[in-house]
């Protein structure tokens, strides 16, 4: 599927709406995920935290790991946004380490990362900047 500028403001304003689905009750910092398949679909994910803080999970890993269990693993791009609790965000929510090594797993060298502050509000950082000399699949073939 061609995806047109269109579909990536659809999957940034997707990153925003799916704040409100995290569940964040200890740290009050909402994240949103939304990640499209090449084939036009989007996944959203939100941050799922857990008494026992370790047991968290990130918005992008949520939003990964639904698309990955529901068969599909060719990505076309993810966008992010993370801010507290009902507020707008205002700073760019750049992905965690762990989130950056499991983008990695399954993007491919087109893979477009977007860190959205609002609809009009984002910028675009490629997964190389993001993870320099990462660690993959190639490394122990
Ligand atoms: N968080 C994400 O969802 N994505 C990231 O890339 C960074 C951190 C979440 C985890 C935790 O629920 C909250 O933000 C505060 O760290």
């Amino acid at each position: 599927m061609i995806i047109d500028q269109l579909k990536l403001e659809e999957l940034r304003f997707a990153a925003l709406q799916a704040r409100e689905m995290a569940y964040a009750p200890y740290s009050h910092y909402t994240v949103g995920a939304a990640l499209l398949t090449k084939s036009g679909k989007i996944y959203q994910g939100g941050n799922i935290e857990n008494a026992s803080y370790g047991a968290a999970n990130c918005a992008e890993r949520t939003a990964i790991f639904k698309a990955v269990s529901d068969g599909c693993r060719e990505f076309h791009s993810i966008a992010v946004a993370g801010g507290m609790e009902g507020c707008t965000p205002t700073d760019y929510a750049y992905p965690c380490g762990i989130c950056r090594q499991v983008m990695q797993e399954f993007a491919g060298e087109t893979f477009r990362v977007f860190v959205v502050k609002s609809e009009t509000d984002y910028r675009e950082i490629s997964l190389k900047e993001l993870l320099p000399y990462g660690f993959g699949g190639e490394s122990i073939r």
